[in-house]
């Protein structure tokens, strides 16, 4: 199937996408880790405010458009089934997004904004593989080693307090009317997402498999 994960930061997106690449076999497209392994490309010639997406990316910005449309445009070429996260962030992207794909379901994560500043400023990630983890919420075996391949845990250069504050400011003012664009389209479900991740999981699955 061809699935939208929509939901403000910290909702569990790269959570519950890493659930259902495995389970449903899709590919998981994510704006945030594509720019991420691509911080310091130079996109001057694209007329933007700064060289490269680091700036955005540290002040919780959005990064311009043309770079993220190109992003996703790429990936769903070669991409069958897939699970989109991050993208779309505003109603541009929105239209243009339309204009490369049909989705199949459209799941919407809803988290209250205390319970998100605690989740992003409290997570932190495996610098080698990207793996997820929280400090009180989801803690590895060994304080500060990833158990999945052993590498060092850090903390998201956008994962503090003022960035975290900004982040969700822009997802307000941008992200929120995309939400409820989507919310009268076919294959769309509000999940819960202030349950445990198990739980929310539960939902999610149940969702794709009575949509897709
Ligand atoms: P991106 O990487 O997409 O970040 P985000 O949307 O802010 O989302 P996060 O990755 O922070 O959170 P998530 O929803 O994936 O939650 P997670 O599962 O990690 O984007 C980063 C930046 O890139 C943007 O600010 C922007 O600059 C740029 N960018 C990206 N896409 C763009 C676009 N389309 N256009 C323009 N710019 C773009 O969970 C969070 C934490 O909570 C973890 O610690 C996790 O363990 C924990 N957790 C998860 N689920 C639960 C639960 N149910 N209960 C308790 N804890 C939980
Ligand atoms: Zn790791």
């Amino acid at each position: 199937p061809r699935i939208l994960l929509l939901g403000p930061p910290g909702a569990g997106k790269g959570t519950q996408s890493s659930n259902i690449a495995g389970e449903f076999g899709v590919e998981h497209i994510t704006t945030g880790d594509a720019l991420r392994a691509n911080k310091d490309m130079d996109i001057s010639d694209m007329d933007t405010e700064y060289d490269t997406p680091r700036e955005y990316m540290e002040q919780g910005e959005l990064v311009p458009d043309a770079v993220v449309n190109a992003i996703v445009e790429e990936a769903l070429t070669s991409a069958d089934g897939f699970v989109l996260d991050g993208y779309p962030r505003n109603l541009e992207q929105a239209e243009e997004l339309e204009g490369m794909t049909d989705l199949d379901v459209i799941l919407s994560l809803d988290v209250s904004k205390e319970e998100l500043v605690d989740r992003l400023t409290g997570r932190r990630v495996c610098d080698d593989c990207g793996a997820n983890y929280h400090v009180e919420f989801s803690q590895p075996e060994q304080e500060g080693v990833c158990d999945e391949c052993g590498g060092e845990l850090i903390q998201r250069d956008d994962d503090t307090e003022e960035a975290v504050r900004n982040r969700l400011d822009v997802f307000e003012d941008n992200t929120a009317p995309v939400i409820g664009h989507y919310s009268d389209h076919a294959g769309f479900v509000e999940i819960d997402g202030e349950q445990t991740p198990d739980e929310v999981w539960t939902d999610v699955r149940a969702a794709i498999e009575e949509q897709a």
